[in-house]
């Protein structure tokens, strides 16, 4: 276990906090035209009065969307495949899930997300809520300022609030009116989701696309269930054991690249930890945390390589097992390294009078000559 020069780390008492901060996982470089995306999930199989199809219903409204508008596709594809093809233990499955409020991982990432200005959003209804992946994507994902149009599948309960509750899930974002069609139509009736998505598409005044356009259906997906996964990401994944958990925009503006936030400790604990998450290259800016009488700041260092720097002196390289005392009033930055994933643990030592003063970002340059 390594520590600064004036390591002590003495006790580890205090609210913790720091930072934290945003954005998306890794976004292949993969430019499409498009500004309009339709993220979806469906389920083929043994569904509700449609008997086993091979498409899912709310598929056939995701690509209707898709080919009147020009967006491109992206199906959210579980990770691990964990739900029953027939339709009575699914729907077993679904409310154990739903009730623990699981948030299940899919396969890939939006590529270049950011680029999208309105992305619809759509799923069946399962148990009177969007399916629990879907949580996983909107919690995942910055879709800040973006218009989410959000959309269902359902047997009989309509849209099911789904409106309400995507804005709860995604505050800065502007929701419009959602598209509810029952499965059946969607699964055997193509001239009514075709009518349907076109005056929903109307309503909220969304753009078509041109005929020639139209018929380009880009779709993402199996790139995204296949190239998008990285190898390095997933070894990653597997050392982070205190998880990678949300991504939260709140301290983006004082970080270069995105970062994720783990709350570790229950609400109510009075010493909160936050298992932090650089992506490669992320780093937060120079920043100080001030104190009139102790305070600072403990890493401990859980996953991948980073860095860590005190003006004026060496940068330290992080690995799992490295503490790090960053004593207050010390001007200092944290990060990935610039080709690797990494993860530490933020503890605040408690002070007086402390505050955290943010600075200027760490200069391209000096960053990557970094060895
Ligand atoms: C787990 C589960 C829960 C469901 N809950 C509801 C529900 O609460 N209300 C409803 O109207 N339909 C419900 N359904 C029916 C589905 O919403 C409907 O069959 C949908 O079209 C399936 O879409 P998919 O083929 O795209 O997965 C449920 C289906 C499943 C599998």
């Amino acid at each position: 276990m390594m520590k600064t020069r004036k390591t002590i780390a003495a006790l580890i008492a205090g609210a913790l906090m720091i930072l934290a901060s945003v954005v998306g996982a890794a976004e292949p470089n993969q430019p499409s035209k498009s500004r309009t995306l339709v993220v979806y999930f469906s389920r083929a199989g043994e569904q509700y009065k449609v008997g086993v199809v091979k498409k899912g219903n709310t598929a056939f409204v995701a690509e209707e969307i898709a080919k009147q508008t020009g967006a491109d596709l992206f199906e959210i594809k579980p990770k691990k495949d964990v739900y029953p093809n027939k339709y009575d233990p699914l729907i077993d499955y679904a409310k154990k899930e739903q009730s623990k409020k699981e948030r299940p991982e899919y396969v890939g990432a939006v590529p270049n997300l950011k680029n999208y200005d309105v992305v619809f959003v759509g799923a069946p209804v399962w148990w009177g809520d969007w399916p629990m992946i879907m949580y996983t994507f909107f919690e995942k994902n910055n879709l800040d300022g973006k218009t989410l149009a959000p959309f269902c599948t359902h047997e009989g309960s309509g849209l099911s609030g789904f409106d309400k509750k995507l804005a709860k899930a995604c505050q800065k974002s502007k929701v419009t009116k959602g598209l509810a069609m029952t499965g059946q139509d969607a699964q055997k009736n193509a001239k009514k989701v075709t009518a349907e998505v076109s005056k929903w598409l109307d309503n909220i005044k969304v753009p078509k696309a041109s005929t020639k356009k139209a018929n380009e259906v880009k779709v993402m997906k199996e790139t995204a269930a296949t190239d998008t996964i990285d190898p390095k990401k997933e070894a990653f994944d597997k050392e982070n054991v205190f998880g990678q958990g949300k991504l939260n925009s709140g301290f983006a503006k004082y970080f270069i690249g995105d970062s994720y936030l783990n709350q570790l400790t229950p609400n109510e604990s009075p010493l909160q930890l936050f298992n932090v998450t650089f992506e490669p290259g992320c780093r937060n800016n120079w920043h100080i945390h001030h104190a009139s009488k102790d305070g600072g700041q403990i890493l401990v260092c859980t996953a991948g390589e980073g860095w860590y720097q005190a003006e004026g002196e060496a940068p330290i390289e992080l690995k799992p097992g490295v503490t790090v005392y960053i004593p207050a009033n010390v001007k200092h930055w944290h990060g990935a390294k610039k080709d690797k994933w990494f993860s530490h643990i933020a503890i605040s030592v408690p002070g007086e009078n402390e505050s955290t003063e943010w600075l200027e970002p760490v200069a391209d340059d000096v960053y990557n000559a970094l060895k």
